[in-house]
């Protein structure tokens, strides 16, 4: 496995791939690799030719400053991971690579993301996604993929992310990959080792409530859902809810009525940790 810091290191090696017809898949992460992230690897690999990883902790995504210093790295150990993940480059920049205009936008006037951006995680998280939608789209335009992979686990990442690309006319096509969980169906996130073992069994109660959510699409109605999960969370003192929402998968807006697409949302800290999740109701 090849490990680079400049994208013109990073041109080099692909060009030459291209030229010999080589196709490129692409998943970018902000490193304190887990096995959900392998799980893109592995997707990317049986898709493209040559993987290319980034590890990037992107300072322009965080609207909390305290949670970019908490950010877990890792470096030494994601590289290992990745070669053993059979990853073929690793691209880990410095800040000023990426940012060398000191973080001035290449997106200006800013995207028209279809008020994707506007519910759920961008309500809660402001400008966050102003921050992801500029860095991947630097990381596309410089490295143009054949492929790039992202998590499910980030669905409205994902929808906004699909969004910017086709606005962008990018030539890369962006691959979904299921959410992966652990045994007791708790979402894998890098933010989980933060948590007491104690944390972890009190985290699963959110993919509980998803699950009884899912069980119930059939039999109840979408606001008594909702109001019975908030209900059910908002009474455990160890979780702190942020958002609850069964929405419609594609624009992501709220819904009152059952119909094909639709999916639950939920936000929660627990032991001070942000936690997210979601899952398709229908
Ligand atoms: P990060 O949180 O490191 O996640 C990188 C990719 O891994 C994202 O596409 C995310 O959805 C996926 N992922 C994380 N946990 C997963 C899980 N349990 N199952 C499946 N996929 C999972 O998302 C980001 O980084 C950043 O916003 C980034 C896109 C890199 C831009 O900075």
């Amino acid at each position: 496995m090849l490990v680079c810091r400049t994208f013109s290191e990073l041109s080099q090696i692909l060009l030459s791939n291209v030229d010999r017809g080589k196709t490129i898949g692409f998943v970018p992460t902000m490193g304190a690799l887990h096995k959900g992230h392998l799980a893109l690897i592995d997707d990317c690999n049986l898709k493209s030719d040559v993987s290319v990883c980034s590890i990037f902790v992107n300072p322009t995504q965080f609207n909390n400053a305290l949670d970019l210093e908490k950010y877990p790295r890792t470096e030494e150990v994601d590289i290992k991971k990745l070669k053993d993940g059979k990853c073929d480059v690793v691209f880990i920049p410095a800040v000023s690579e990426v940012y060398p205009d000191s973080k001035k936008s290449v997106l200006s006037p800013k995207l028209d993301l279809d008020g994707l951006d506007l519910v759920m995680e961008g309500e809660h998280r402001p400008g966050h996604f102003d921050g992801v939608v500029e860095v991947v789209s630097r990381f596309l335009s410089q490295i143009k993929p054949d492929f790039a992979f992202f998590g499910e686990k980030d669905f409205q990442q994902l929808a906004i992310v699909k969004h910017m690309v086709k606005q962008k006319n990018f030539k890369t096509e962006i691959v979904p990959c299921p959410i992966q969980r652990d045994k007791n169906g708790l979402a894998l996130s890098s933010r989980n080792v933060r948590l007491s073992s104690e944390g972890v069994k009190i985290a699963t109660v959110l993919n509980q409530q998803l699950n009884w959510a899912k069980e119930q699409i059939d039999s109840l109605a979408i606001k008594d859902i909702i109001t019975a999960v908030k209900i059910a969370l908002e009474g455990n003192s160890k979780i702190e809810l942020e958002y609850f929402d069964i929405v419609d998968s594609k624009r992501l807006k709220s819904v009152q009525t059952k119909k094909k697409e639709i999916r639950a949302f939920i936000a929660a800290h627990v032991e001070g940790v942000r936690l997210i999740d979601n899952m398709a109701l229908m």
